[in-house]
């Protein structure tokens, strides 16, 4: 397997504030791992650094052993697309374009698109929204438009899927669906999942849960 992800020393500085100071993290290929602590501790921010949508004022971050700091912004574009998935909050969906055509987004600059509409159909089918291809996001539940978001941060097979709070904005319901649906697609997919929730539930599900403290890591188990 490998090591997939890498954080040595790495600090952020918002102005004055140390929001982040010196996080050592390591994830295994295939790992999953929960990020908790309370609102404004830096979870954002942290996710944020290994996603390379920011930069760390200090420190390291290495994804499958490349060291973010040395790409420049084509390259860090590439990692973004082709190794690294994302899931937020709000789900973002295009109010326009159909589940399907959602799902298909991050193919348009994907090197290689081979057998990308039929991987979106089986995924799609896969997290049973079969029926809702066509669907657009204000036909679809919250619980559904965000399990369109979660095959959208799959299409491109990447082998870290980040999500931010993905069950925040759900009904219990749901969120417990996409909690179920996020182990079972590490499983099945192999992607290391990195996901930042205040859900007890998703937490005690992923096989590691990391408290983020005063700016650092605490494992509690
Ligand atoms: N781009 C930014 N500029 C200035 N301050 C920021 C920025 N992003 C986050 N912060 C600050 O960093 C701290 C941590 O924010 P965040 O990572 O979003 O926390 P969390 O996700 O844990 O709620 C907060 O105090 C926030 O105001
Ligand atoms: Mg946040």
């Amino acid at each position: 397997m490998g090591t997939m992800l890498e954080l040595t020393g790495v600090q952020k500085r918002f102005g004055s504030t140390d929001v982040l100071r010196g996080v050592d993290l390591t994830l295994q290929a295939g790992e999953s791992v929960a990020i908790v602590g309370p609102s404004g501790s830096g979870k954002s921010t942290l996710l944020n650094m290994i996603g390379a949508l920011d930069v760390p004022t200090a420190g390291e971050v290495r994804l499958e052993g490349l060291d973010l700091a040395g790409l420049g912004e084509e390259e860090l574009a590439a990692v973004r697309s082709e190794r690294i998935g994302f899931v937020f909050q709000l789900h973002h969906l295009l109010p326009q374009c159909t589940a399907l055509e959602n799902v298909l987004v991050p193919t348009l600059v994907a090197k290689d698109a081979t057998g990308a509409e039929e991987r979106a159909r089986t995924l799609l089918e896969r997290v049973g929204l079969g029926a809702r291809l066509d669907h657009r996001p204000a036909q679809l539940s919250g619980g559904e438009c965000q399990r369109v978001a979660v095959v959208r941060a799959l299409i491109n097979r990447p082998k870290l899927l980040l999500a931010d709070e993905p069950t925040g904005s759900l009904d219990s319901a749901s969120a417990h669906a996409l909690s179920e649906l996020l182990v079972e697609l590490n499983r099945e997919e192999g992607v290391a999942l990195v996901v930042v929730t205040h859900s007890g539930e998703l937490a005690s599900a992923m096989g590691r849960r990391i408290e983020i403290r005063d700016g650092q890591l605490a494992s509690d188990r």
